[in-house]
């Protein structure tokens, strides 16, 4: 039985807490003994309150620890922790394993989705990102990792700083590009869900094929009477700036730049 601490109650932590929730309630050999928020009232809905603490003092006695805060505070609240050589993971794609006190053994438990509270995910889908000092300590993570969800890779600091680069690639900016896509939308009195099932099929070809493979569009095709039309509709100039980067970013897929 691997028995966990969450500390922290925002977007991650409260999807963590409901995976290890339902997984203790499938009889995986995992539980969870505890829950620190700094406002008791914010995971109050998802656990009782005789779980949760928002005094380091009063941390039980747990395999793991894992720091779910923002990654500014990882540090701060990891030399807060009052005990020492215990097992301590954070949750960051950013930051290194050593962001963690050394006071403790460090481990990372990254899961690589994006997160919103009250938007349900399918954690058992969600790769994990796993990285620790020593062997014990990793099958511990694992064996927290595999009751939770399908899919987990060791991967080191320096990989995934790379992959969190990847995903911000991959989610971040393609998030902002539908943002746009919606901004042209509204101001051409077009609904944004015609777009959805392109959005969806885009999403979709990758997994069969490779994005450079599936790749459509004027720009791949070098259709320039099209492009300068695009690029004259196109008002506003950082969307237009965005378009020439792309469009040539795509054009020069394969050169060496
Ligand atoms: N959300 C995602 O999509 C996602 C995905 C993968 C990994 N992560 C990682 O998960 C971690 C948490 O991200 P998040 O999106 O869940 O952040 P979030 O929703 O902004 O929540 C941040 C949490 O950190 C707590 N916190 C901030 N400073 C603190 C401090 N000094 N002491 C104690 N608690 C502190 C906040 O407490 P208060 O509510 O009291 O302010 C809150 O519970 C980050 O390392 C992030 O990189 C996030």
């Amino acid at each position: 039985m691997v028995k966990v601490v969450v500390i922290g109650s925002g977007n991650l932590a409260q999807h963590l807490i409901v995976a290890i929730q339902e997984a203790e309630q499938s009889e995986k050999s995992i539980q969870l003994i505890q829950v620190y928020a700094r406002t008791v009232d914010n995971i109050a809905h998802l656990v009782p309150k005789q779980h949760i603490i928002s005094d380091f003092q009063q941390l039980k006695e747990a395999d793991v620890y894992i720091i779910a805060v923002s990654d500014n505070a990882i540090n701060t609240v990891a030399s807060q922790l009052p005990f020492n050589n215990k097992l301590v993971v954070h949750t960051s794609g950013a930051m290194p394993m050593d962001t963690l006190d050394s006071k403790n053994k460090k481990g990372v438990f990254y899961p690589l989705q994006t997160f919103t509270k009250n938007k349900k995910v399918a954690f058992e889908t969600i790769p994990i990102c796993l990285e620790t000092e020593n062997e014990a300590d990793y099958m511990s993570i694992k064996l927290l990792a595999n009751a939770i969800s399908n899919k987990t890779y060791n991967i080191n600091s320096v990989q995934r700083k790379a992959l969190h680069v990847a995903a911000v690639f991959v989610n971040n900016f393609t998030n902002h590009l539908y943002q746009i896509g919606e901004e042209i939308c509204d101001e051409h009195q077009l609904p944004f869900e015609i777009l959805h099932p392109l959005i969806q099929e885009t999403a979709a070809k990758i997994r069969s094929i490779s994005p450079q493979q599936a790749q459509t569009g004027p720009a791949i095709r070098k259709d320039s009477k099209t492009i300068i039309a695009h690029e004259t509709l196109l008002t506003h100039s950082k969307q237009k700036q965005l378009y020439k980067i792309l469009t040539q970013s795509i054009q020069d897929n394969g050169k060496k730049l």
